[in-house]
């Protein structure tokens, strides 16, 4: 499909700390990328980053905004044209310290996976490097005819062909799509707790802070900011656009309720920039007068609500499958990730039905991954590499559930220093 004389410019509202922006919508198969950003007087404006496949040459329009760069900062002059190649020396953050707006374009070739570094944050983040698979179905008349099975092959394959590495979906039914290669790549937890029982521990720090609620308005302007701020170091995150934040608006209908009354709240989205605003966050949903009930969305593991309670016993969690993985091409995927040491892990995928050239040994050394044919230290399934993808679970636990094989000593533990992520992977929106 094409989107030849449509209007392609898409704004994206306020993405960051008196940052506007607008930009050519993103179609498969149009590397062209192009974007004009607004930074407001006296804003902190883009944070310090670089991207590893994306090559960005800027062109100010409008005032003086201060380049950072890696040998150091100095202030641009309208009509100057810089560039920012791929990789760490191509970093750079631009900020307004001025009284005046700036205004300045950036247009280049879109890489495709592409990730981006946040080096002062530590933060990496690959976007646009995943499909999500939603709404599957086929109409009762025509079930168990091998429908489904054609569905998912014409979808992965054209994910592949798109250059894309990786494709996701949310399981009504967990048994289906293990069978086309997905794998249970994270967990979620869903605690309902009793207002009465269920607070914070006594020896945490006083209030802090301030909760109002925000009208719609408010809403759109605070609330992407520090949605992507958590984004960027969350795995598992999905990018929001405006659109998003325009249609997704809080309210109470009752067929969301699930059957709770007035007296129980749902929570869809509780997220703290840091800390202290969690803890603040949770303590206020904890401690609404004539709430009886807080039921919450899916939860990693790790959140740090589990051992902000007092009581654990008291949040009455109940778990269930999160995101499932399909690697449809290991090696991009495998390229496309971060890992946690320098060091050296080969990894064999044992086959791949649809996508055999995926089945081979991958070594993982200084960051990068290539076919090799080294000894693997690790034997794995499609499925096992998806749920280790994210570090939702460990090789080691993989192997324990029999989906896993360490071929060498220490094997296991080699492949899971490589993977392992500072945080579980959390994606709290079913899609
Ligand atoms: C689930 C659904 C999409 C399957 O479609 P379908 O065209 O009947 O599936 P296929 O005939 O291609 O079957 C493919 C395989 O999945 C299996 N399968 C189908 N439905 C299944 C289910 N609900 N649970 C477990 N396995 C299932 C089939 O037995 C078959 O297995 P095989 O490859 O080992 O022979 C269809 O039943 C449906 O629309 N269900 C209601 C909506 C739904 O549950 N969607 C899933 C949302 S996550």
């Amino acid at each position: 499909m094409t989107d030849y004389g449509d209007n392609i410019w898409a704004d994206l509202g306020e993405i960051g700390d008196g940052v506007r922006g607008s930009r050519l919508r993103r179609t498969p198969g149009r590397p062209l990328a192009a974007a004009v950003w607004e930074l407001d007087p006296s804003s902190s404006g883009v944070p310090y980053h670089f991207h590893h496949g994306t090559e960005e040459p800027l062109l100010v329009l409008k005032g003086r905004p201060v380049l950072r760069m890696p040998d150091g900062e100095r202030t641009l002059e309208e009509a100057e044209v810089v560039h920012f190649p791929p990789g760490s020396t191509g970093a750079h953050a631009l900020s307004n310290p001025t009284d005046e707006s700036v205004r300045y374009v950036m247009v280049g070739a879109h890489a495709s996976p592409d990730i981006v570094e946040y080096p002062d944050e530590g933060t990496v983040c690959g976007r646009d490097a995943c499909a999500g698979v939603t709404v599957v179905g086929v109409l009762p008349s025509h079930r168990r005819r091998g429908l489904l099975t054609r569905m998912m092959t014409a979808q992965l394959r054209d994910v592949r062909e798109r250059g894309v590495s990786i494709a996701t979906l949310w399981a009504s039914e967990e048994t289906i799509y293990g069978r086309y290669g997905y794998g249970l790549s994270s967990l979620g937890l869903l605690p309902t707790a009793k207002r009465q029982t269920s607070q914070l521990r006594s020896d945490l720090p006083s209030r802090e802070g301030a909760i109002r609620m925000l009208d719609h308005d408010d809403a759109l302007r605070l609330l992407p900011p520090l949605y992507e701020k958590i984004a960027r170091r969350t795995v598992g995150f999905l990018a929001r656009p405006r659109d998003w934040w325009e249609l997704r608006t809080l309210d109470d209908r009752e067929e969301r309720r699930r059957g709770a009354g007035s007296l129980n709240v749902i929570v869809h989205d509780a997220f703290g920039v840091d800390a202290r605003a969690t803890r603040e966050i949770w303590r206020f949903l904890l401690e609404i007068d004539w709430v009886d009930e807080v039921e919450t969305r899916e939860l990693p593991l790790d959140h740090p609500l589990i051992l902000l309670t007092a009581r654990v016993n008291e949040l009455r969690g109940r778990l269930r499958d999160g995101l499932w993985l399909r690697l449809a091409d290991v090696g991009a995927a495998l390229a496309a990730r971060s890992y946690a040491s320098e060091g050296r892990a080969a990894i064999e995928v044992t086959s791949d039905p649809l996508f055999p050239e995926n089945a081979d040994t991958w070594t993982i050394e200084g960051g990068l991954a290539r076919r090799s044919r080294r000894r693997p230290a690790v034997r794995v399934d499609l499925q096992a590499l998806a749920s280790a993808f994210l570090g939702g679970f460990l090789f080691r636990q993989i192997a324990a559930a029999e989906r896993a094989e360490g071929t060498v000593r220490g094997g296991l533990a080699r492949a899971d220093a490589l993977f392992a992520t500072p945080a579980l992977p959390w994606c709290p929106e079913i899609f």
